[in-house]
């Protein structure tokens, strides 16, 4: 070992250059790896003599430590996209989207709806989804031998009894539940799922969904029903909306009546979806029966109120021009995901 050695393996670092990683890499190896020039210095040291050793012990240090800061400023020096194999890192390659789920269309719906009443003063009341033949039927002022208490119309869970369990057929039995609960003044949504022994067609499932809306005061007149139902359809459908109510018959309810709003895709002038009516029913309503607040212990002579109760599938429906109540059951990703962004908030 000379000083020649280690004044050229120097003047060799510091004249090296390299444009890319791989000839970085290949730098390191050539002075610093197993056979490397520094190496191979560093074997000669370990036998040379004593009195050699003292001479060049240092310098040969200070060599190896030069020749990692050679090449670790080289590294450091180069941008990432100067790799020998092409850039570290494609900017160019289009990012990994995160596939976020969305919220249900009649979840959305169902939302949607309870912010309205809510901005109306109304609370969100909820009941059981088996319920008994009592809080579906008889306090509702259904007669003994109405279809809908037949087998053909409501799925029993239990029967051979005189009050038996079944799956609630509509969401009308929490009003019930909430009277005998509540103190009057009552003004409630109450929104929940609703089971029927139906076939399963476009237009009808045998699970569906359900908004009751229950007002209970004094002096409650079917105007305020009107009124708000009023209020409820433009800002459902939009400010032009226009409702009409057309008589209709419920147990729980005198008088009744069915809703009907103008239909938003025609604007009135008939179309395949108002089958040219340019009406869309949306929900029944009527005030509620003095017999059926008589049940629930509130006094009719003191007290009135009014009701109703909308699908939520069919409001959906007309929300989004969905022509078949079966895609909101079957969890098809395609169907769900068009949803994704028109009501986020
Ligand atoms: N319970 C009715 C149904 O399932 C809907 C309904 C109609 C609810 C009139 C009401 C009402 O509260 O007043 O078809």
């Amino acid at each position: 070992m000379t000083r020649e050695d280690i004044e050229r393996v120097l003047e060799e670092l510091s004249a090296l250059k390299c444009k890319t990683r791989k000839e970085v890499e290949e730098a390191r190896v050539r002075f610093l790896g197993k056979k490397g020039e520094v190496t191979a210095l560093f074997e000669e040291f370990r036998t040379i003599d004593k009195e050699l050793k003292k001479e060049f012990g240092k310098t040969l240090n200070e060599l190896k430590q030069k020749a990692q800061a050679t090449i670790d400023s080289l590294r450091d020096s180069i941008s990432d996209d100067a790799g020998a194999e092409g850039p570290a890192v494609d900017l160019s390659m289009p990012g990994e989207s995160l596939d976020l789920g969305s919220r249900h269309p009649v979840s959305i719906v169902r939302e949607e709806i309870v912010q309205i009443f809510r901005k109306f003063g109304f609370d969100v009341a909820e009941g059981p989804e088996i319920e008994d033949d009592y809080h579906v039927f008889e306090a509702l002022n259904f007669p003994p031998n109405h279809p809908a208490r037949d087998m053909q119309d409501t799925f029993f869970v239990s029967s051979g009894h005189p009050n038996p369990l079944l799956l609630r057929t509509h969401t009308s039995s929490v009003q019930v539940r909430t009277m005998e609960k509540e103190d009057v003044p009552i003004r409630v949504i109450c929104p929940g799922r609703v089971f029927r022994n139906e076939a399963i067609s476009a237009r009808a499932h045998c699970i569906f969904h359900q908004v009751e809306g229950l007002y209970i005061d004094k002096n409650v007149s079917f105007a305020d029903l009107k009124q708000i139902i009023l209020l409820f359809a433009r800002e459902m459908f939009g400010p032009q909306t226009q409702i009409r109510m057309r008589p209709s018959y419920f147990p729980f309810t005198e008088p009744s009546a069915e809703v009907d709003v103008s239909c938003n895709i025609c604007h009135g002038k008939g179309c395949n979806v108002c089958k040219g009516t340019g009406w869309l029913e949306i929900l029944g309503c009527g005030m509620v029966d003095p017999n059926v607040l008589k049940a629930s212990g509130i006094d009719p002579d003191k007290y009135s109120g009014y009701a109703f109760g909308m699908g939520l599938e069919r409001i959906a429906m007309l929300k989004w021009r969905v022509n078949d109540l079966r895609h909101y059951f079957e969890n098809d990703m395609k169907f769900l995901s068009e949803f994704k962004t028109s009501t986020e908030v």
